[in-house]
């Protein structure tokens, strides 16, 4: 495990950031950065921990960035705008976020000097529509332009080609991950298991798109955290991209609707919604290359992540699981 690091983490306030920080807080000093467009941290005690320093901060704030990083030993770059509703409602933040801070986070880097890792948070959703056991080399789909849905993923590709060469050009020892439907406890943004999961313990309806056969593998929090951490240690990483998920844990969003359910206890219907824009219809990963560099292996079945996430909901809620 990575230890006595100092490590600066933007979009720190989110899902996967507030969980790596509760991995990494023990032995190492952490500066979460975050405007708190959304925020997993509260309520978690993370913000009083001695080791933790909480900067409220925009990416897009050059200055206060590049302050930010100076002094640190590592950057893992997560700040972003995420979830599909959100970039198709703000698709010109999505971009400018992800290229403009993308690119102060990387030049904040380069002015700082002596960086040992720059983390690149990129999106299974470079793939396109139809992604059956993707690997890292296959080509990346660019969807129609105009087509809102498209910009988070034409701008995350965007800052991998960026962080990549950083690392050419420059010398940065900068990586990319690419992560495949991450879920879990502290996930406060949007996803369908946080949808599902909160409609099932309330005994409302849970609305699938369409009749909802579109086809997802499920990664579980602590292993894509896993995957993290290796990235941080290995020097083998540095220079690469890479598939982070779990491809044993795949199926239909409606039966993963029913399932939640099922596992809730709930007597919630699953209700069809007609929904007339672009989707992903297929997304399963390769991991063989993360297996190989990094030894990864996604360690959580989807029903075991599932009762966990339950558990967390439920308790966060004040709702019986
Ligand atoms: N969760 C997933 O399944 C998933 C899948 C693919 C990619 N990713 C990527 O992983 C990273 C983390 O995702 P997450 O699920 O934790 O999302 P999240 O929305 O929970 O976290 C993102 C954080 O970035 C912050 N942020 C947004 N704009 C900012 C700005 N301009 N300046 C500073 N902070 C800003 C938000 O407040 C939020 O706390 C993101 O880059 C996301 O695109 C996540």
């Amino acid at each position: 495990m990575i230890e006595n690091k100092r490590i600066l983490i933007t979009g720190g306030a989110g899902f996967i950031g507030t969980s790596l920080a509760e991995r990494l807080k023990g032995n190492n000093r952490l500066v979460l950065y975050d405007n708190f467009h959304r925020d997993a941290l509260s309520g978690t005690g993370l913000a009083d921990h001695p080791n933790i320093e909480v900067v409220r901060g925009d990416v897009l704030d050059r200055d206060q960035l590049f302050a930010a990083v100076k002094g640190v030993d590592m950057v893992v770059h997560m700040a972003s705008i995420a979830g599909v509703d959100t970039v198709m409602k703000q698709p010109v933040k999505t971009m400018r976020v992800s290229l403009l801070g993308t690119v102060n986070a990387l030049d904040a880097c380069l002015e700082a000097g002596n960086i040992e890792r720059f983390i690149d948070f990129s999106t299974s959703e470079i793939f396109g529509r139809y992604a059956y056991n993707v690997t890292e080399g296959d080509v990346a789909q660019l969807g129609a332009v105009g087509e809102a849905r498209w910009t988070y993923a034409v701008s995350k590709l965007a800052t991998e080609h960026l962080a990549l060469n950083y690392y050419k050009e420059f010398g940065l020892p900068a990586l990319s991950i690419r992560p495949f439907n991450i879920y879990g406890p502290s996930q406060v943004g949007e996803g369908a298991i946080h949808h599902f999961i909160v409609k099932a313990l309330k005994g409302e309806p849970l609305t699938v798109h369409n009749d909802g056969s579109q086809i997802r593998s499920w990664c579980y929090i602590s292993d894509i955290i896993d995957g993290i951490c290796t990235t941080l240690e290995q020097e083998e990483a540095v220079g690469n991209a890479f598939n982070i998920g779990n491809p044993r844990a795949t199926i239909t969003i409606y039966n993963l609707a029913r399932l939640i359910v099922r596992l809730a206890g709930s007597s919630s219907p699953v209700v069809s919604i007609p929904w007339d824009f672009p989707d992903v219809e297929l997304r399963i990963p390769n991991i063989a290359k993360a297996r190989k560099l990094l030894s990864f292996e996604p360690q959580v079945e989807l029903e075991d992540g599932l009762e966990l996430t339950l558990d967390w909901y439920a308790r966060k809620l004040g709702l019986g699981a």
